[in-house]
């Protein structure tokens, strides 16, 4: 476990918070589209509150890539949080500069502030110091709360932390760690995961370091070529490169029963067609897993102990190749065992199937989510973990 201080243990009567938050939500016709994101850092907003602290919020939007780029402002975003508050929500559209100055220093006791976009500005992303100081300079004490950009080493996540004796991460970077620590560290076996989606080059590190420590790993969507054509089975070279196969071919001899691969799958020939796995087609869009592979994998979801769960199984949104993406969620969602599941798709899928409430834990992180899993230090919580704290 990482020895790391959270919000409920520093003095924040008075203090002015400077609260790293991730409020990177999408924004339809410049309002918020989803607001889970928003919704999960309010418990950490209203701590502060609560204690006489006073939160100043910060967060990127996007990538405008070191610009202002007007439609990723967080303006909408602000507004939002004042309707899920009721309370009042200074915004400013800088983050750092005479008018973020003004603004934190005309916070009181009960009120809070965003700040506009992180990324407009160069320095976030370059980790650049003076960026850091300037932000450090607007706020007392610190509080990490962007679970799914610990990943990133950012100005306002890692540069920022050396600038304050108190800092701490937030309760809902607490959830997530413990949700992610549990699992890695003292799962209920057998611990079931499943993986999916499209890129496999993202996830490879993932599927590594999880092949050592589940009991089953099941690997839908394109997860599964590199590990077919590992096998000796034709899917055909475009669809698994030479290294991933290199790195699955490892884990295939290292444990062979943990590895669970698709035996059929479901391809668009103008509408779904399912197909052995040695009788796949070339030129044909393999969409879903077929009906034995789905029978297999709810067979060892049913068995599990605790489940993990990225990526959908094929193309779920497309009508005719939900199957194997519905059999998941609603098979995690049925299981009593502890369930943890994160990820941008896989969340989409929880809504789309409806399976959300059935789930133990949904992470907020899809990068950083990802990393975790696959064993490394995670940036923001190493200088979060390495620095002492006098709170
Ligand atoms: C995310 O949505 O995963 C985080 O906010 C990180 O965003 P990024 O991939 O643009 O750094």
């Amino acid at each position: 476990m990482n020895p790391i201080r959270y919000v409920d243990q520093m003095d924040l009567a008075g203090k002015r918070v400077l609260l790293r938050v991730d409020l990177n939500v999408p924004l339809r016709d410049g309002v918020v589209a989803d607001d889970s994101r928003i919704n999960a850092i309010l418990p950490t907003v209203q701590y502060i509150l609560d204690r006489g602290g006073m939160p100043i919020l910060c967060s990127h939007l996007d990538r405008p890539g070191g610009k202002r780029v007007p439609e990723y402002s967080l303006r909408p975003v602000s507004v939002r949080l004042s309707e899920l508050t009721g309370k009042k929500v200074d915004f400013v559209d800088e983050c750092v500069g005479p008018k973020a100055d003004q603004a934190a220093a005309s916070l009181t006791s009960g009120s809070m502030l965003v700040l506009e976009n992180l990324r407009f500005d160069p320095g976030e992303e370059a980790n650049d110091d003076t960026f850091a100081r300037s932000l450090a300079s607007l706020a007392d004490v610190y509080v990490d709360d962007a679970f799914a950009n610990a990943h990133r080493a950012h100005a306002s996540n890692v540069g920022v932390t050396k600038y304050f004796e108190a800092k701490a991460g937030g309760l809902l970077m607490k959830k997530e760690l413990q949700a992610l620590e549990g699992v890695l560290e003292s799962p209920d076996r057998p611990l079931v995961v499943a993986i999916g989606g499209a890129k496999v080059s993202s996830k490879i590190a993932t599927i590594e370091h999880l092949s050592e420590i589940a009991d089953r790993l099941l690997l839908g969507g394109a997860m599964a070529f590199p590990f077919l054509r590992a096998q000796g089975i034709d899917v055909g070279d475009h669809r698994a490169d030479g290294e991933a196969v290199q790195r699955a071919k490892r884990m295939l001899d290292q444990r062979p029963d943990a590895l669970v691969l698709p035996q059929d799958f479901a391809v668009d020939d103008g509408g779904r067609r399912e197909v052995d796995v040695d009788e796949l087609p070339k030129d044909q869009n393999v969409l879903d897993i077929g009906p034995r592979t789905i029978d297999r994998f709810a067979s060892e979801l049913k068995a599990a102990g605790t489940i993990v769960w990225n990526g959908p199984m094929g193309k779920f949104e497309q009508e005719g190749f939900e199957v194997g993406t519905r059999m998941v969620a609603e098979a995690i969602a049925r299981s009593p065992a502890f369930s943890l599941v994160g990820g941008g798709d896989t969340n989409a899928a929880l809504d789309r199937f409806a399976a959300r409430g059935g789930i133990s834990y949904v992470s907020t992180g899809g990068g950083a989510f990802l990393e975790m899993l696959s064993g490394r230090e995670l940036p923001a919580i190493k200088v979060l973990a390495r620095q002492t704290i006098n709170a």
